[in-house]
């Protein structure tokens, strides 16, 4: 077990595995308001819940000042039933704001109802919440042309990326504000998932730019999530610090030119829950393969889906069956690590395309258990039910108490829907 990794013991996992049964999630509630505690410079922070929307770890934010953000009519659902609404907060900023390109029929009827603002990303989102509900309050989601992210597939600036209203369509977005007398809060720009400093300095000065160019009156800019955390062993730590003066400073720039206040949002997911979290997988087979030692362990893809999406690197940690056994006697062993689907995709040491790579880890035994770390974001939010497996349980840790905060689905639940 790499205890720098984990907020977890090892005796505490292998308490919760008997318990609970593998595989499940574990999250750690003190680390997650550690992380809240490293952004209190920012005016709001509206947590992205897409990376981990569990309704017990939704209160736990709002207890800590945190607001939310939604991208479906789901996570709106979820947001209400942790208590939170679209009602501003002490420091003005509304409790949940909805985030989309495109609204469904029953989300539009969702947001007018409980008067969600709208952080909007085409113009036909506009004419539509406009033509039914005059005065709401919007946001206007702008791709400012270009944008960055772990991955292809977490970039979301550019004109390759399907996100937000093309940044010289502002003039028209904002005739649009004015025809249906909707109430313009701010602007936003969410580049991409996993960025770093040189992006983040370029798209601050976009929103200046683009503030002063149209003159558009805001009371409020977001700076849109993508922090980054440390995945591997080793690497440095975002300096949230440093972060915040470069907004801060765009933020203080646009209030000059406006010669008015204007306020700062930052939108993080994965930053505030992904090192609160590990899957944690029993070894349930092992074999060696030409010159491959494999791993099997029983959480798969259908729990866990970044290495097999994006070529995520997740650190791991293995937890000997037996609490009295030293693991540094073992053999380091260069291995393969995979699920039990059926699919060879199904493993959780790979890169980016999908080349298979080998980890060193001490020679796994039926019986051990497997920590995945830092899958507190992007984890059970990501979850299918592919090889109709039920989505596992999740326990939230706070100070000495473990709570089931998600029990596991029954295989006896996903028939239920399918007697029509
Ligand atoms: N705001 C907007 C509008 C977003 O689209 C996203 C993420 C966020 C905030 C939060 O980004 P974060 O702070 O978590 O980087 N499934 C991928 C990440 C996809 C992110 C999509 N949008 C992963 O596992 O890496």
């Amino acid at each position: 077990m790499n205890p720098s990794r984990s907020p977890f013991s090892a005796a505490q996992l292998r308490a919760l595995a008997r318990e609970h049964g593998t595989p499940l999630w574990v999250y750690d509630a003190a680390t997650i308001r550690e992380r809240i505690a490293d952004l209190q410079a920012f005016n709001t922070v509206r947590f992205a819940q897409k990376a981990n929307s569990n309704t017990h770890l939704l209160r736990l934010m709002r207890a800590q000042g945190v607001v939310v953000d939604a991208v479906s009519r789901g996570e709106i659902e979820r947001a209400l039933a942790a208590g939170y609404s679209a009602e501003p907060n002490a420091q003005g900023a509304s409790g949940i704001v909805f985030t989309a390109d495109l609204f469904d029929a029953a989300t539009l009827d969702t947001v007018i109802r409980h008067k969600i603002p709208v952080n909007a990303g085409s113009i036909d989102m506009l004419d539509q919440l406009g033509a039914r509900s005059p005065g709401h309050a919007v946001w206007l989601r702008i791709n400012p042309g270009f944008g960055h992210g772990h991955s292809n597939k977490t970039n979301t600036g550019g004109e390759h990326s399907k996100h937000g209203i093309w940044h010289s369509d502002l003039p028209a977005a904002l005739a649009r504000i004015g025809l249906h007398k909707l109430h313009l809060v701010g602007l936003h720009m969410h580049i991409g998932s996993g960025v770093d400093y040189s992006h983040l300095q370029q798209v601050c000065a976009a929103m200046v730019a683009l503030v002063k160019q149209t003159g558009v009156k805001l009371e409020a800019i977001s700076a849109g999530g993508g922090l980054s955390i440390p995945y591997r062993d080793g690497e440095p730590r975002i300096d949230t610090a440093h972060y915040f003066s470069l907004w801060d400073a765009a933020r203080r720039e646009i209030a000059s030119h406006l010669g008015q206040p204007v306020k700062l949002e930052l939108e993080p997911g994965r930053y505030l829950v992904a090192e609160s979290g590990v899957l944690l997988a029993e070894v349930r087979a092992t074999k060696r393969m030409g010159g491959n030692d494999f791993v099997l362990v029983d959480a798969g893809f259908s729990d866990l889906m970044r290495p097999a999406m994006y070529g995520s690197h997740h650190e791991m940690s293995l937890i000997p069956a037996d609490a009295a056994e030293d693991l540094s006697a073992r053999p380091l062993q260069a291995s393969v690590v995979a699920g039990p689907l059926c699919e060879s995709g199904d493993v959780f040491t790979q890169g980016e395309g999908g080349v298979v790579l080998q980890r060193e880890l001490p020679q796994a035994r039926v019986g051990d258990l497997l920590v995945l770390h830092d899958t507190g974001a992007y984890g059970a939010s990501m979850s299918s039910n592919y090889n109709s497996r039920p989505l596992i349980a999740e326990v939230l840790v706070d100070g000495g108490e473990a709570r089931l905060i998600r029990r596991r689905q029954t295989v006896e639940e996903l028939l239920a829907l399918e007697s029509v």
